[in-house]
């Protein structure tokens, strides 16, 4: 199988990243296309695939083609390639609110489509991928992409109507949660702690409790309540927070992720 991504930024980068260091494809089965020069001379070195300024050439030479670009760049970069489509060809799109059924209005014809909704850890082979695939997708093709998301991270297939979620609880959230581990450094650096050691700190205090949430399958308040011995810090914390509203704060920001991703 080849393996076509159009544009390859910080999204494609990652996965692609994670498709080789998992071993799922080699170098020489991926292509990639940029719109610059210096995007390209990126991939080249970072990766070490094939690289085009034609994004033609990336539908022409690969069967599962990954839309990498940003949203608003859809409708021009299928545009451009959509004469080459055939029913070979299994169509990836990755951005929010570019829904199956338009996806396969632009391209013109019936093809195989699914959506993935990754995150950037993927670059570590952490990411949450959601993954919807249209009603043309055979068993065999739905084993197959999904064993590319699975290469970088973990993947769940949800129905398409799941997919607005799936960018604020996950795709989005990375950058809440980068957010919180630097306010979190900020205020151990405050206390007088260097402050890579607080980004160290900060950082395995999340990866710690993400895993705990995973491989435990407690609720998380039952491990919150865990940290807080009576009368303790850790209620202190819990009190300040409370009164800050930061339940309430995260709540609106995924809505409006949701929300956004609805109308894109
Ligand atoms: N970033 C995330 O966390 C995240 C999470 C989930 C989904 N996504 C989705 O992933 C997609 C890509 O996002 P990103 O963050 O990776 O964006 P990005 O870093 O800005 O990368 C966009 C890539 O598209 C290329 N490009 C732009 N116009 C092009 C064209 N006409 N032909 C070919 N390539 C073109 C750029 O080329 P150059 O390198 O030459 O400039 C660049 O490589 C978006 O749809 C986004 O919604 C992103």
């Amino acid at each position: 199988m080849k393996l076509g991504f159009i544009g390859c930024g910080n999204m494609g980068t990652a996965m692609i990243g994670g498709i080789l260091k998992k071993g799922t494809l080699k170098k020489e089965d991926i292509i990639v296309s940029h719109l610059t020069e210096a995007g390209a001379e990126r991939s080249r070195k970072l990766l070490g695939v094939a690289v085009t300024l034609d994004n033609r050439e990336v539908v022409k030479s690969a069967s599962v083609i990954v839309l990498a670009v940003k949203p608003q760049f859809y409708e021009e970069v299928i545009g451009q390639v959509k004469e080459f489509f055939t029913p070979e060809h299994l169509i990836i799109g990755i951005a929010p609110g570019k829904t199956m059924s338009w996806l396969e209005e632009q391209c013109g014809q019936p093809l195989r489509i699914a959506r993935f909704m990754p995150n950037t850890p993927a670059k570590v082979g952490e990411g949450m991928t959601g993954m919807c695939v249209n009603e043309r997708m055979s068993d065999e093709d739905i084993r197959i992409v999904k064993e590319l998301a699975d290469s970088f991270g973990r993947t769940e297939i949800v129905p398409e109507r799941l997919m607005d979620a799936v960018v604020a609880v996950s795709g989005s959230s990375p950058a809440f949660v980068f957010m919180f581990i630097e306010a979190m450094a900020d205020a151990a650096v405050a206390q007088g702690m260097p402050r890579k050691q607080a980004y160290s700190f900060a950082a395995q205090a999340v990866l710690g409790s993400a895993r705990l949430v995973l491989e435990t399958g407690l609720h998380p308040g039952e491990l919150k309540d865990m940290v807080c011995s009576p009368a303790g810090t850790t209620i202190e914390g819990v009190r300040v927070l409370e009164k800050a509203g930061m339940r309430s704060a995260v709540f609106e920001a995924l809505t409006s992720c949701a929300e956004k991703g609805k109308r894109m």
